[in-house]
Order: C-alpha cells, then sequence, then structure tokens
C-alpha cells in the first residue's frame, strides 16, 4: 500500500517494480534478440552530452530543444572566489582560466563580465556596488551547458564520428535501451523520465531497402513482444532542396495564409515558424480546415518520389502492412524522405509507441563525412502499457522453493539445500531466522511457493527430506541428491506443458 513520505519521486519519475519490471526485462530481451538476428550491435551512450549536441541535431526551434530539456550548469571546481578579491582580478582569472581550457571560451561571458566591471567601476568602490557585482558574477554560467539527453539519435551519431566509425564496414548498424528526459507536462504514457528502445543504421547507401528493413525489424519485434492493434503509418518528407520540399512548404504557407483566421493561437504561429508542424494538430475545429491542405507527396522531387514508390514496393515485398498518413512530418529537424510512426492500442492519446525516418546529412551537420542514416525510438513505457492493457503484463513472481527449517542442525542442511537449488536456477526462499512450521508453511504460501521444503532436525538425522507441494498439500519424501533430481524433473516437464 502507498504511503505519504517526505520524500516522492520527482513529477513525471516514476519507479519501476517487480513483478512489473520482468515485464520489462523481457521486452529488453526481446529487442536484444530480434535486432540481433538483423545484425545490429548495442551501444551504450552517456546519458548527458553537451546541451550544444541536441540543439545542433534536433533543432533549436523544436519544442524538445526550446522548452523540454533538461539543461545545466557543468562548473568545474577550484575556480576563483569573486567575493575575495577585486573585480578587475577576478576578471583576469576567468580569462586565465579560458585560456588554460580550465573554462570553455566564451566571448559573450568576457564581454558581459567587462560591461559589468564598467558599471561597477562607474560606481564607485561602495558596498552596494560590491552587491550588485557578485549577483551578477553569480549567477554567470561560466562552466560548460550539460544536457540530459531527450533522445538518443544524436548521441549516436556523435558516437559515430568521434570513433571513426565510418572506417567500419557500411552501413553500421547500432540499437540502444535506456532512460531519456524531457520536461514534458505527465499524463498517461508521457514521463518526464521515461525509456526508449532505439535503432540507427549509419552509413553506407539510402536504399530503400534499408529503410524498409528497419522497418520490418521494428514490425518483428513488436509482433514477437505480443503487442496488439498495431498500426504503421508512413510518409515521405522529401529533402531540404528548392525544389522539394521547401518548395511545398511554401504552397503550405499560402494554402495556410488563407485560412489563418480559422486556426487556433499555436497553429497561426506555426504557419510564420514552421507550417509543416501545421499538420500534426490534434485541434478538432482544424481538422475539416487541414484535410484540404496540399499533400506532399504531390510536390516531392523525382529522385524523393522514386524512393518513397521503392520503400512502399519493398515494404510489401517484405508483406509488412502499412497506411500511408501525408500529415507525418514529426517533431525533430533533422528527418528527410522517410519517416514513421507506430501506434498501438490502449493509450489514449499517447499512442505513438514508436517514431523514426531518414537523416541523411546529420552527421555531417554535427562536423562528420557525409553520411546517410535512418532509425527509429519505441517508448517502452507506452509499450509496457499498451501489453499490460491487452493483458500481457507479468505474473507475480513466486518462489520454487521455500524451506521451512526448525533446528540447528536443520540450518546447517537448509543453506546446503538453498546453496544448491539456487546454483540449479530454482528460486528458493531462506527464512534467516527460525520459524514454527504452522508459520513457515502460512509465508511460503503468501510468496506464491509452488514446494516447501521442511527440514528439522529429524529429517535432517534421518535423512529423508519432506518437500509439501503448496497448491495440493501433498507431501513426498526424498535424500537430499534426490530432491535436486526430482525438482529438476519436474522443471523439465513443467517447461514442456
Ligand atoms: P520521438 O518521436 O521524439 O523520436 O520519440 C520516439 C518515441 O518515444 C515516441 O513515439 C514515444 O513512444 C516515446 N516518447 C517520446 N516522448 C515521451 C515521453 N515524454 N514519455 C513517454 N514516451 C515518450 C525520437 O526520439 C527519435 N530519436 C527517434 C529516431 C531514432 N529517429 C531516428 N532515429
Amino acid at each position: 500500500m502507498a504511503t505519504k513520505s517526505k520524500f516522492q519521486a520527482i513529477r513525471g519519475t516514476r519507479d519501476l517494480l517487480p513483478p512489473e519490471t520482468a515485464l520489462w526485462n523481457h521486452v529488453e530481451q526481446t529487442a536484444h534478440a530480434v535486432f540481433g538476428t538483423f545484425g545490429f550491435g548495442e551501444i551504450r551512450p552517456p546519458v548527458f552530452e553537451p546541451a550544444e549536441l541536441f540543439a545542433r541535431a534536433v533543432g533549436g526551434d523544436t519544442d524538445i530543444v526550446s522548452k523540454e530539456m533538461y539543461t545545466f550548469e557543468d562548473r568545474p571546481g577550484g575556480l576563483p572566489d569573486p567575493a575575495e578579491m577585486k573585480p578587475s582580478d577576478y576578471l583576469s582569472e576567468i580569462k586565465r582560466a579560458m585560456s588554460s581550457g580550465q573554462l570553455p571560451n566564451d566571448a559573450a561571458v568576457i564581454a558581459q563580465l567587462e560591461f559589468q566591471l564598467e558599471n561597477y567601476n562607474l560606481r564607485g568602490d561602495s558596498e552596494r556596488g560590491q552587491l550588485i557585482w557578485l549577483y551578477f558574477v553569480r549567477g554567470l554560467r561560466l562552466g560548460e551547458s550539460i544536457s540530459l539527453r531527450p533522445e538518443a539519435t544524436a548521441s549516436v551519431c556523435r558516437a559515430y564520428i568521434e570513433h571513426g566509425m565510418q572506417q567500419l564496414p557500411q552501413p553500421v548498424k547500432l540499437y540502444y535501451t535506456g532512460p531519456m528526459f524531457r520536461r514534458e507536462r505527465p499524463q498517461k504514457g508521457r514521463y518526464r523520465q521515461f525509456y526508449q528502445i532505439g535503432a540507427e543504421v549509419l552509413g553506407g547507401s539510402d536504399a530503400p531497402a534499408i529503410d524498409a528493413e528497419v522497418i520490418e525489424m521494428v514490425m518483428t519485434f513488436f509482433d514477437r513482444v505480443g503487442l496488439t492493434g498495431v498500426e504503421l503509418d508512413i510518409n515521405s518528407i522529401g529533402h531540404n532542396a528548392p525544389h522539394c520540399r521547401p518548395a511545398y512548404v511554401e504552397k503550405l504557407r499560402a494554402a495556410l495564409e488563407q485560412v489563418k483566421d480559422k486556426l487556433g493561437a499555436d497553429s497561426q504561429r506555426r504557419v510564420e515558424t514552421n507550417p509543416l508542424r501545421v499538420l500534426d494538430s490534434k485541434l478538432e475545429h482544424e481538422q475539416p480546415i487541414i484535410a484540404t491542405l496540399p499533400h506532399i507527396a504531390d510536390h516531392l522531387c523525382a529522385e524523393c518520389a522514386a524512393h518513397y514508390a521503392a520503400v512502399k514496393r519493398q515494404l510489401e515485398l517484405r508483406g509488412v502492412f502499412f497506411k500511408e498518413n501525408w500529415r507525418l512530418v514529426r517533431g525533430l529537424d533533422y528527418y528527410m524522405r522517410t519517416t514513421f510512426e507506430v501506434t498501438a492500442k490502449g493509450l489514449g492519446s499517447q499512442n505513438a509507441v514508436c517514431g523514426g525516418g531518414r537523416y541523411d546529412g546529420l552527421v555531417e551537420l554535427l562536423g562528420g563525412p557525409p553520411t546517410k542514416g535512418i532509425g527509429f525510438a519505441i517508448g517502452e513505457d507506452r509499450l509496457i502499457l499498451s501489453l499490460q492493457e491487452s493483458g500481457k503484463g507479468a505474473a507475480p513472481q513466486g518462489r520454487d522453493v521455500y524451506i521451512a527449517w526448525m533446528g540447528e542442525r536443520a540450518y546447517a542442511a537448509a543453506i546446503r539445500a538453498a546453496k544448491g537449488l539456487r546454483n540449479a536456477g530454482f528460486s528458493v526462499e531462506l527464512p534467516p531466522t527460525e520459524l514454527k512450521f504452522g508459520k513457515a508453511l502460512e509465508r511460503a504460501d503468501k510468496l506464491g511457493s509452488r514446494y516447501a521444503l521442511i527440514l528439522g532436525d529429524n529429517e535432517v538425522s534421518e535423512g529423508s527430506w519432506t518437500l509439501k507441494t503448496l497448491a495440493d498439500g501433498t507431501q513426498q519424501e526424498f535424500t537430499e541428491p534426490e530432491l535436486l533430481e526430482f525438482l529438476k524433473s519436474v522443471r523439465v516437464s513443467g517447461e514442456r506443458s
């Protein structure tokens, strides 16, 4: 039963607990297995990176970067204390720290310090002037800006460049699992710390077969974990050349200008900043208006149109069912050509369990060589919710054997038995203190144990151990070696049935 304590998990974060964690493990094991069969290897990037990496990759104007990142200053120790020196000396110390590499070189910080120093000098060496100076200096961001990762595609591309992976046979196929952080408004299926299982294919060609195989892999995974009501939406958003997406965006903007006064405030703003995002709108009254807007598929350049047609053909070849959704534009800046999303049942408004797409050019944008790229990320929290809603939750984890022991000699035998059984892979509960047999059996029952091994000093001196099946109360006698053999045999027949 939940109790209110002084400390609670921060809003939008939560503890994952047994037995649910067994389902999480099962899902992750399935990802390792399925992705392995497609030739993917696991990468584990750090959970924090320079804020600039995400601003560059995901886009400074996106909601993720502009509103949702957890960013903090990584200030090194050993910096001078501004309260202990003259402001002009402090400025010299900061300049020294920047030139020695202790602090990142930041001309804006120096300009601000110089400006405040001028103000300080104008005020004269007064107590008030000193207070204002200290207030300003202490609020300055001197160290590097670090962000908890809101997604991992940027990290994987950074790692690809950093480790010279372009020298490896291409494409390089990587996958990851782990927590991501976005300061979103929490609701069912939307958390501030959430988990993704993602995969990226970097380098080599942009053959449509690669897009299709990545999508086939994610659908195979969903099938393997037993996700139901799955729907795959695909689209192509073209590429960033004047005769392709930008031309469409202008047509879209012009069409939106005609109906601007009928749109909500968010969409009105987006007509100016990013008309494609208007297509994401879920507002009821905007739907009939959006339905009349031009479709990107009719405005793709010849190469992008051919690529899209080939991706669809490749999906059909693989028996992957999809629905074309011309409004699927996705909220991250790095996408081009293929985009896709998978939705599942039982999730309400947050029903996207996977999003992905092609991002040729992202590695180059981050300072690497021109590189093709495509990938996806599955929202593991939502996947688990959907599995639970459809009755595929994890069963409470019982114990195979509960050892009810009484007496000192019996305890020594119980410890030995527990070791032997655990080594053979059985889950065993060994009570740390002696309990009357009645009480011990009650506990064994509460823990959902299958068997109770009853060990008193008599059983130990006679060498005949009693195993009670808790479901029907029957008892059998075994010698120590027979017991292990018997449990192994019922496990095997249990696995078969
Ligand atoms: P995304 O669409 O931002 O894409 O996220 C992918 C999935 O993560 C979503 O479909 C959703 O299931 C889950 N998700 C996102 N935010 C939350 C949240 N606050 N709470 C719970 N689940 C959430 C990306 O992150 C891209 N990096 C995917 C990608 C990889 N594209 C290419 N490669």
